[in-house]
């Protein structure tokens, strides 16, 4: 099995959770290919695509946006399995709509879209980005949950039969 895990990450949250999957992969004797959207040429060579992007103002990022729509044909034809890293789901920070994400994966096969806790350290953001975190009432702290990481990515083995 030759698998594509490809992320979006601004602050590296999102990136250091998409290693965790493709070691998770790695150790199952799959082969993992960690690439950042931007840089992924082609999927024709991967049996299953794994992903991922941070979420900031509900939304994708930008270079997620686009790998999904440069290999939209490509992809709708493979098993796909999608993951959000951002504070929806934190205790104290409203649930937001899932649709903002949902139309993206509308035209591939994706098999689960997965949210994920993700992190927040002020010190690594910008003045601007500080406020607007502030006004979106962004949770200071590390959400990511390991064990549910690397669950998750057990149940992508599984389903494509290890
Ligand atoms: C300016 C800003 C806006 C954000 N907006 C959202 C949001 O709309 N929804 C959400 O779930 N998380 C939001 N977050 C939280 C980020 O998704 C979270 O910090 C994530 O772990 C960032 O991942 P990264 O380090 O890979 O960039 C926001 C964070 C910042 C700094």
């Amino acid at each position: 099995m030759h698998i594509l895990v490809t992320a979006a990450s601004k602050h590296g949250a999102t990136d250091e959770v998409a290693d965790a999957i493709a070691r998770r992969f790695t150790k199952a004797g799959f082969e993992a290919d960690r690439i950042a959207p931007g840089d992924v040429d082609s999927v024709e060579e991967y049996d299953a695509v794994v992903v991922g992007s941070a979420v900031y103002i509900l939304q994708w990022m930008p270079a997620a946006h686009d790998f999904m729509e440069r290999f939209a044909r490509e992809l709708a034809a493979k098993p796909v399995w999608a993951f959000s890293v951002g504070m929806n789901g934190v205790p104290k920070h409203a649930p937001q709509d899932p649709t903002r994400i949902g139309p993206l994966l509308t035209h591939v096969n994706a098999k689960d879209l997965k949210s994920f806790g993700g992190r927040y350290k002020p010190s690594l953001l910008s003045l601007r980005e500080r406020s607007v975190a502030r006004l979106a009432g962004v949770v200071e702290g590390d959400f990511r949950d390991w064990a549910a990481i690397d669950e998750w990515a057990d149940g992508i083995i599984a389903s494509l039969g290890r």
